[in-house]
């Protein structure tokens, strides 16, 4: 049993990937956290996250165990994981990490959840089910303005508002495996709904269609 998450940067995904990891004992894979590793490596090495080779070559070598000490949840981390997102060779290096985990999750957990931008549509197109989370650009600006004032009090909302547009307009126009709604995904819009709403949502869709597997 897989199911993907896919959508932008503070739709709430990455809460609902975990809350439904939780509720039904699955493994959980943010798969964000390995372009923001590869990231994190090439800005270490004081190098262009947009240079081809250096970013091939840190992903080719990417074990996520390394990642224990590293800050991959700053502003410039994400904005360069979007950019390192963008070379082929760096997602092809980080596709067979990712579909292992879904075929065989650790532990032997009877499942896997995955989220992340192309999950549905290219890393696990047969996922059991699927879902796109949306939120209006606002909100999720908003929501994660809330997120990074703890302890960074400088930033300003307008400021998250722009990265964020830019983020996803990287994301989604990329030539490979660009940030888009699989065909057969539910879409969750979660502008108007809170946390669990959103998760009560998910799980009747979730167990809607486990009922008729
Ligand atoms: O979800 P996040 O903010 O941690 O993701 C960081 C970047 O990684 C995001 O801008 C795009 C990229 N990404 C991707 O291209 N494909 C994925 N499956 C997950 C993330």
């Amino acid at each position: 049993m897989v199911i993907a998450l896919d959508g932008p940067a503070a739709s709430g995904k990455g809460t609902l990937a975990r809350l439904i990891s939780t509720h039904y004992g699955f493994a959980h894979l943010d798969t964000g956290t390995l372009y923001r590793g590869v990231a994190w490596i090439v800005l270490s090495e004081n190098a262009d996250p947009a240079e081809v080779k250096v970013a091939a070559d840190a992903a080719r070598n990417f074990e996520i165990e390394k990642l224990a000490n590293a800050d991959i949840r700053t502003k410039e981390v994400g904005a360069a994981a979007s950019v390192v997102a963008a070379n082929p060779e760096v997602r092809a290096a980080l596709l067979d990490f990712q579909r292992r985990f879904a075929k065989s999750p650790p532990n032997n957990t009877a499942g896997a959840v995955l989220d992340g931008r192309d999950i549905g549509t290219v890393v696990c197109p047969d996922a059991t089910v699927k879902f796109f989370v949306t939120a209006s650009p606002e909100t999720r600006a908003h929501r994660r303005w809330l997120e990074l004032v703890e302890g960074r009090s400088e930033l300003e909302e307008a400021e998250i508002y722009k990265d964020l547009l830019e983020r996803d307009a990287r994301d989604a126009a990329r030539d490979d495996a660009p940030m888009a709604a699989a065909a057969d995904a539910e879409l969750l819009d979660t502008t108007h709904l809170s946390i669990d709403a959103a998760f009560a949502a998910a799980r009747r869709v979730i167990d809607g269609i486990v009922r008729h597997c």
